[in-house]
């Protein structure tokens, strides 16, 4: 492990100084909090909303962080969101990340909109643990075939993205508004293989494969064509958690998209008891959006979610040293949560429990 990691080091400091040396249209694309943006300042200030309740004397001399996700185990509950071309971000794009999650241990989650292969991800980082977020499309074979593409390159879960029903601005806007070149070898596939962004409108392209406004059916035939676990990222309702158990999905991922989609929609804070308990214990619960400090992971954790996600933190790591920037992005939330796990009087992850947390509305 590289030196880089300052135990004074925050994610806040890190974004400041991430912010100084990226491109401002890289600050633009990955701060960009969708419409009004009050769902993503949301997510990070509905963390402060709820208080801990320590126990103490309890012997926390030596704190194991690491924990069990789909049946691998990971050294920290804190994993890599998919996020798309990283490249925009740093030349060594995704396979730096898959590195720097690899180095502590972590799972990375790949976008389908990545600027690499999954396979080129996948050997960039070969005991990494890795999931794939799949896009839908409107060709079964094509879908089918991609499914045996990531398992091949020994992905161990299936991400579906269910609260992105229309495409994404970015992705329909004019290639020209890219600044880098970079193709997207997971969308373009097959005899599709339109070459690297710029060479044609990608929007009408991508329109033509790819299925927007995927239904239940979509879930249900991608779960018996694939042997691997099946994850939907963008839960927010315990309803839809329950439809997705009974399916039998393997893990309920609570997010909003980081506020990049429906602006208005509750922090993922706020909806992860009500879903934990539609699950009860069903299927893995998981959650993302605003998670920036140690006590962030130890509430979420508290409240029932058995691991979370990052994903801009994971960007600005990146961003400012590939993938020594994204280990120390996950050092330093690994060194907050055992430093807030001892506070807590929890040595083990399975010491985080419910009575330790309790929202502000309790004390008015
Ligand atoms: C995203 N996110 C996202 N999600 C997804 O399922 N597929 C994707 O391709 C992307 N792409 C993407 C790009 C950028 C630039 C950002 C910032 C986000 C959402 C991502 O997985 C995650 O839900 C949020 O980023 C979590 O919130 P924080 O950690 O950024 O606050």
């Amino acid at each position: 492990m590289s030196e880089v990691h300052s135990k004074g080091t925050s994610l806040t400091e890190l974004e400041k100084a991430a912010g100084e040396k990226m491109s401002s249209f890289a600050r633009g694309y990955y701060s960009h909090p969708g419409e009004g943006g009050q769902t993503y300042r949301d997510n990070c200030q509905a963390f402060k909303r709820y208080r801990l309740i320590p126990r103490n004397l309890r012997d926390v001399n030596i704190r194991d962080t690491s924990v069990t996700v789909l049946g691998s185990r990971l050294d920290l509950p804190v994993a890599i969101a998919p996020t798309a071309v990283h490249k925009v971000a740093h030349p060594d794009a995704e396979a730096a990340t898959a590195k720097g999650a690899a180095s502590m241990n972590t799972l990375m989650a790949l976008s389908s909109w990545s600027s690499q292969s999954l396979e080129q991800v996948a050997e960039a980082a070969p005991r990494g643990v890795r999931w794939f977020y799949m896009l839908f499309y409107r060709d079964r074979g094509r879908m089918k075939r991609l499914l045996e593409r990531a398992e091949r390159a020994g992905y161990a879960a299936i991400v579906l993205t269910v609260d992105q029903p229309l495409f994404p601005d970015s992705i329909r806007r004019k290639p020209a508004s890219f600044p880098v070149q970079f193709s997207l070898p997971n969308v373009w596939i097959d005899d599709d293989q339109p070459g690297p962004l710029g060479s044609m409108e990608h929007g009408a392209g991508l329109a033509k494969i790819a299925k927007e406004a995927a239904t239940w059916e979509d879930v249900k035939w991608i779960k018996n064509n694939t042997r691997l676990p099946v994850v939907l990222k963008g839960i927010l309702s315990a309803e839809d958690a329950r439809i997705a158990v009974d399916l039998g999905v393997a893990g309920i991922y609570v997010s909003n998209h980081g506020g990049r989609q429906q602006d208005g929609v509750p922090a993922t804070i706020d909806v992860l008891p009500d879903i934990v308990g539609a699950v009860g214990g069903e299927a893995e619960v998981y959650l993302d959006g605003g998670v920036r400090t140690g006590t962030d992971v130890l509430k979420a954790l508290a409240l029932g979610a058995r691991c979370v996600f990052i994903g801009r933190p994971a960007l600005w790591g990146l961003a400012l040293n590939g993938a020594e920037g994204v280990e120390e992005v996950l050092q330093v939330l690994k060194h907050e949560l055992s430093i807030a796990m001892a506070r807590a009087g929890c040595a083990k992850i399975s010491d985080i429990e419910p009575s330790l947390v309790v929202h502000e509305s309790y004390y008015l």
